[in-house]
């Protein structure tokens, strides 16, 4: 079985204004710095205005930067957007894509976010691609099909388990409070991975992260759930002790 790196991601969404943003990510660097050696991978993705603040004062800690959106386009006359290649001379590594909240607020679909994978692998970034099921497919019992579909048409050619991770997010446990259970990730997280064996080269070392209110109380027993490679974490990551103790827990 293929080595996967523990990946922790804190997508701080529309939250955190420069001076908070700076405090928790060099609190976060810090507290890497004098770990040492750990079993995982941490990274921040603060909204676009902190990338380059943010990535200037963590430029020399093992901490990683990540974006939450890029454009299709490298640049030219696309007002508002920003392009990978911004995101590359802010320091990203990562970018999330697909979003359930930019499916959502943006109607973004499969195809967009699958030119927007592609436009990061052309840059040299990590593709954090993301797919879930909203509690009414879960209801009726869709969840599989509906995940298959959005990674069938998210994952670009030339995904490989180097450039793309993929993070399983349902849309029902994000902000609620309420977690998917142990065995709800289990099942999710192996069909991902089946899925995966047809789409992706070298499908076996794709990290899948799961998402959707992982805190300090929940993290280790989701992180031991097997094809389990992390978490994609929001209002937790927005505190360096909450954060830091999820990554702790891997
Ligand atoms: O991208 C991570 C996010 O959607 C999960 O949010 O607040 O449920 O941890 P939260």
């Amino acid at each position: 079985m293929a080595q996967r790196r523990t990946l922790i991601a804190g997508n701080w969404k529309m939250n955190g204004r420069r001076a908070d943003g700076l405090a928790l990510a060099s609190d976060l660097a810090g507290r890497l710095k004098g770990a040492g050696e750990v079993p995982f991978e941490l990274l921040v993705c603060p909204p676009f205005p902190l990338l380059f603040p943010v990535g200037e004062a963590i430029s020399d800690s093992p901490l990683l930067l990540g974006a939450q959106d890029c454009a299709v386009k490298q640049h030219g006359a696309h007002t508002g957007d920003v392009s990978a290649q911004m995101l590359v001379d802010a320091g990203c590594r990562f970018v999330i894509v697909g979003h359930s909240e930019r499916r959502q607020d943006h109607a973004e679909g499969d195809a967009l976010i699958a030119a927007k994978a592609a436009a990061a692998h052309a840059e040299g970034l990590i593709a954090i691609v993301c797919v879930g099921e909203t509690e009414a497919e879960r209801d009726a019992g869709q969840a599989n099909a509906v995940v298959s579909r959005q990674l069938a048409g998210s994952l670009p050619a030339g995904a490989t388990a180097a450039n793309t991770v993929v993070a399983y997010e349902p849309v029902w446990a994000i902000g609620t409070g309420k977690t998917a259970t142990p065995q709800d990730v289990a099942d999710m997280h192996a069909h991902i991975r089946a899925e995966l064996a047809g789409k992706v080269d070298a499908a076996d070392g794709v990290r899948i992260l799961y998402g959707g209110s992982v805190k300090p109380g929940n993290a280790a027993e989701l992180m031991a759930v097997p094809n389990v490679d992390g978490a994609l974490v929001g209002g937790a990551s927005l505190k360096a002790d909450d954060f830091w103790a999820i990554a702790a827990s891997c």
